[in-house]
């Protein structure tokens, strides 16, 4: 018998209530979690009981313990690491998602989810300045994008020395020299890694982190047989982006394969204030980019776009008897996986909600804050900003490498903001990441007067 709408309802309603208590308590609570892991546990990690719990008792309680552990994520005022809030209308689609349950892979057997996705990969193509044809696959997160587009590169370059990767695998296989700059993403690094392709050979970068030309001039002379250049638009320290135009058309003259990490930065290409920033970004092979980061979509959700649709179905495609296939191609031959949430489709609400006007709007809203941050903290005394505030990163220095880790530590524990510490080019710094489409000139002066409380109780 099929399950009867009225067994689900007390506990949605629930969750539903306690959803609007968690947005509700964001503008006031504390942003750090009031417990931390181990103390959550010891309410969880108990026995599993014998006998059944009603559903809605169990989303009550869930709600109960968790709630001290919860970090003020889609806060207003959360700068940490580069994390994007929710927009409203991607998170009430993740619920229809879920409610609708449909497992996204074979276009026939779920033609609404497929379509829908379909029609988010039409707008981001276009929004981002893409080739219409190019292909697009919805993955986890930039990690799965980065390693799309690089298990696509691979199968490229060995093809085109004649080696068949999909049949024989790497053993034997002429070596891939992989280029990527000195501060690329660690992510690329655990792509290549389950590329087989092991580490990239660092390309010296300059004092924002972009990729240096004439260093990746010098690699490529060095470099032997097939080669992939990874490049980056967003450094997580800077913000800044790689010399698209350029790196791309020296590593293409060697036949390179170029891919780009572009996880929260790719989203600059969408508004014309950084269309020299990212001048060539286009010419490139693949890109990597987060929809729950600069969309603020929810978690999770990844995009990853290869120019060559038909070479990402040949990398991911397989037959098999038992599915049925469609002859324009079907989800699962975009993405490492055959099952998954249809995750595309908050990706589709945000855009139909924002509107191209206001996806620029966000991009263009984010950089604004970030650079009315850096101007109203690097005028406290004694505090320094690092990088060129070029689009939604800032790094800070409170002096000494001690001072900064000192102010760090007093600035979590003062609760109003959170801003995560680094290391970058060899100083300790505070990093604001802006990445919530609801930050605003208030949370602005609140965070600047946070840190400027920060740098009072470190003294
Ligand atoms: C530049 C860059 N690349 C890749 C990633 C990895 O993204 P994800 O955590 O979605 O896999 C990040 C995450 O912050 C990033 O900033």
């Amino acid at each position: 018998m099929t399950a009867q709408p009225d067994e689900y309802r007390e506990a949605l309603d629930r969750a539903r209530n306690h959803a609007f208590q968690w947005l509700e308590s964001l503008a006031t609570r504390p942003v750090a979690p009031q417990q931390n892991a181990d103390e959550v546990a010891a309410h969880f990690r108990v026995p599993l009981q014998e006998s059944a719990v009603d559903p809605a008792e169990v989303i009550d309680e869930l709600a109960a313990f968790a709630e001290p552990g919860l970090m003020g994520m889609p806060s207003g005022r959360f700068f940490g690491w580069v994390i994007g809030g929710t927009l409203p209308a991607a998170l009430a689609s993740d619920w229809l998602v879920s409610a609708w349950d449909q497992n996204t892979g074979i276009r026939y057997a779920t033609p609404a989810t497929a379509a829908i996705e379909e029609a988010a990969e039409d707008w981001l193509l276009d929004l981002l300045g893409f080739d219409a044809t190019s292909g697009v696959g919805f993955t986890t997160g930039a990690t799965m994008a980065n390693f799309v587009g690089l298990a696509a590169g691979r199968k490229k370059v060995l093809d085109d020395v004649g080696w068949d990767v999909q049949s024989d695998g790497l053993s034997g296989s002429p070596r891939i020299t992989v280029l990527a700059g000195a501060e690329s993403h660690a992510s690329i690094d655990m792509a290549l890694r389950y590329l087989g392709l092991g580490l990239p050979v660092p390309v010296a970068a300059d004092h924002q982190g972009r990729i240096r030309v004439d260093a990746l001039a010098e690699a490529l002379d060095a470099a032997s047989g097939p080669i992939i250049l990874c490049l980056q638009a967003g450094n997580l320290h800077s913000g800044s982006f790689d010399p698209f135009r350029e790196a791309i058309e020296l590593a293409h003259a060697r036949g390179a394969w170029v891919h780009v990490d572009g996880a929260f930065g790719l989203w600059a290409a969408a508004s014309p204030a950084w269309a020299s920033a990212v001048d060539g970004l286009q010419l490139a092979d693949s890109w990597a980019t987060d929809a729950h980061k600069t969309l603020n979509v929810p978690y999770d959700c990844g995009v990853a776009i290869v120019s060559d649709r038909a070479l990402l179905r040949s990398a991911f495609g397989v037959h098999t008897d038992y599915l049925i296939h469609d002859a324009q191609g079907d989800p699962f031959e975009r993405v490492p996986e055959f099952s998954r949430r249809a995750r595309g489709i908050p990706v589709w609400a945000a855009l139909r909600s924002l509107g191209r006007q206001g996806t620029i709007a966000l991009v263009d809203g984010l950089a604004r804050n970030a650079r009315d941050l850096a101007h109203g903290l690097g005028a406290l005394p004694g505090v320094e900003v690092l990088n060129e505030v070029v689009f939604t990163q800032v790094c800070l220095s409170f002096g000494t490498d001690e001072r900064t880790r000192t102010v760090t530590r007093a600035l979590i524990a003062d609760g109003a903001v959170w801003m995560s510490g680094s290391r970058w080019q060899g100083r300790e710094v505070l990093r604001i990441s802006v990445s919530n489409w609801s930050t605003d000139a208030t949370d602005v002066a609140a965070s600047i007067d946070a840190v400027r409380r920060a740098m009072a109780a470190a003294d």
